[in-house]
C-alpha cells in the first residue's frame, strides 16, 4: 500500500504545548507508511456564516478547507479547555465543516489523544470532540482510547517523552490507526 497522508490537528497554539510533544511523540513511533502534516490551526478566522451568504470567506478558510480535502485521515491532538475543546480547535472543525453540504471532513478516518497535565487526561475534552466527529460523519477509532494525564511527568527537561511505558502506549496507539485508516478508507 502507499504511504496514508494524515493532517494532524492540534488543539493548542502554545509554542511550548505538552499536547505537541505527545503527537510529536506519535510521529516519531509510527509505521513508515504514515505521513503527517500539522496544520497550523491559528491562522483560521472565528467563523462567521455571514462572510459565506456575502461571499467574503477568508482566504485562509478557503485553503484550509482545500487542505484538508487532499488528505486520507486527520489525528486530532487536544488538550481540554473548561472540560471541553479548545476553542481554536472547535472553529476549525466549524470552518471545515462549511458551506453546509460540502464538509471537508466527511468520512475521514481519526482519532483523538487528549493530553492534560491533570489527573483526568483531558476526558471532558476527548469526548466532545468525538460527538463533533460523530457528526461530521468521520469514523473514530474506539480502541486504544488515549488520555495522557500528568503529562508533566513524562516529559524531560529536554522537551522529550522518553517515559517507556508512554513511548510503547504511544506506537500501539499509532499501529492502531494505521489499521483503523485502511479498514475505513474510502
Ligand atoms: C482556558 C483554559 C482552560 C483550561 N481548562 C482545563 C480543563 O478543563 N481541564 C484540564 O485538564 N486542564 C485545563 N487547563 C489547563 C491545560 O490543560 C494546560 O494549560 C495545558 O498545558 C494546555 O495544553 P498545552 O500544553 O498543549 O498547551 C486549562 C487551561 C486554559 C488556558
Amino acid at each position: 500500500m502507499s504511504n496514508v497522508k494524515i493532517a494532524v490537528l492540534v488543539g493548542s497554539l502554545r509554542k511550548k504545548s505538552f499536547t505537541k510533544t505527545v503527537v510529536e511523540t506519535v510521529i516519531k513511533n509510527s509505521p513508515k507508511e504514515m505521513e503527517y502534516t500539522l496544520i497550523d490551526i491559528g491562522v483560521l478566522p472565528i467563523y462567521n456564516q455571514d462572510l459565506e451568504s456575502e461571499n467574503r470567506e477568508p482566504k485562509e478558510w478557503l485553503a484550509f478547507r482545500d487542505k484538508i480535502r487532499g488528505f486520507d485521515a486527520v489525528l486530532f491532538a487536544t488538550p481540554e479547555h473548561n472540560r471541553s475543546v479548545p476553542a481554536a480547535l472547535k472553529n476549525a472543525l466549524d470552518v471545515g465543516s462549511r458551506p453546509y453540504g460540502q464538509n471537508v471532513f466527511n468520512a475521514k478516518p481519526a482519532a483523538v489523544i487528549s493530553v492534560s497535565p491533570g489527573a483526568i487526561g483531558g476526558f471532558g475534552a476527548n469526548h466532545h470532540l468525538r460527538q463533533v466527529l460523530a457528526f461530521l460523519n468521520m469514523p473514530v477509532m474506539a480502541q486504544p482510547e488515549a488520555y495522557i494525564g500528568n503529562v508533566m511527568n513524562v516529559i524531560n527537561p529536554d522537551g522529550a517523552i522518553t517515559n517507556e511505558n508512554t513511548v510503547g502506549f504511544l506506537k500501539v496507539f499509532a499501529e492502531s490507526f494505521l489499521n483503523h485508516i485502511k479498514n475505513n478508507l474510502k
